[in-house]
């Protein structure tokens, strides 16, 4: 049985002062949501505030990104695992498809990152998905086996039980146009296969898979139907409570 986790990744949006209000809206809003984890992740100045707010909550919170280094050392503007934890995070975003193409990360630096916060006991939420002209041109299964194999490298039996893998077709996100659950499903069962012979079968029936892309309240049931779906991280939609209350409580 894997348990759902629907994921809200607030991106660069909200000062400290509106991520808590809508912290402690959704708080409110998705108190009987036992059938799921729900996190949110802020920007890294507002996770503090918005952890206190959350505390004794079914609402967990995750950071956006963390340093490839696990020990405090030189690396200017840089935030390392610890420090997320000691802000109060216990989740963390690694290799956002914005991250991968704005910032430069590779499958390397993904994998760094992965490690270094697996060292601080965060749990990692491991973005992966191919571009448009990728997915036309039939290479999107290859690329995201790459990404998976890389990003997941050298990872034991009992890290992967810290991981969770977001599949996140470039083309959907912030674009309205969802892949359709058919679409996502394929690559999510793909995913499950490729963990299972990298891993062991049973990791791969245990870990989580994601949809990104533009999930939205009235196509989130479709998608969780789906076998290899077990959940989601919601951009757009998940900056209002409201409508990121209505895709976790989607049943
Ligand atoms: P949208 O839901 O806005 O398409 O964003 C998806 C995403 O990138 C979540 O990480």
């Amino acid at each position: 049985m894997r348990k759902p986790v629907i994921a809200g990744n607030w991106k660069m949006h909200k000062l400290i002062g509106e991520s808590v209000d809508t912290a402690v809206e959704l708080r409110d809003l998705v108190s009987n949501a036992g059938h799921s984890e729900v996190v949110i992740a802020p920007v890294f100045t507002a996770l503090r505030s918005v952890a206190d707010r959350l505390e004794g909550s079914n609402v967990r919170v995750a950071a956006q990104d963390c340093s490839t280094k696990a020990e405090h050392t030189a690396r200017t503007g840089e935030v390392c695992a610890d420090m997320l934890k000691d802000a109060g995070a216990t989740y963390v975003i690694i290799g956002h498809s914005e991250r991968r193409q704005f910032n430069g990360e590779t499958d390397e630096t993904v994998n760094a990152k992965v490690k270094a916060a697996l060292k601080h006991g965060l749990v990692c939420i491991v973005c992966v998905g191919e571009d448009l002209s990728q997915r036309e041109s039939g290479d999107a299964q290859k690329v995201v086996a790459t990404q998976v194999s890389g990003g997941l490298a050298g990872l034991t039996l009992t890290d992967m039980e810290r991981i969770i893998i977001a599949y996140e077709p470039v083309w959907a996100i912030g674009t309205g146009r969802t892949a359709t659950p058919e679409q996502a499903q394929e690559m999510h069962g793909f995913i499950r296969r490729a963990i299972a012979s990298s891993h062991s079968k049973e990791c791969a029936d245990s870990v989580r898979i994601l949809y990104g892309g533009s999930v939205k309240p009235d196509n989130i049931a479709d998608l969780m139907d789906r076998e290899d779906i077990d959940g989601a991280l919601v951009g757009g939609a998940s900056l209002e409570a409201g409508s990121f209350a209505s895709i976790v409580n989607y049943r």
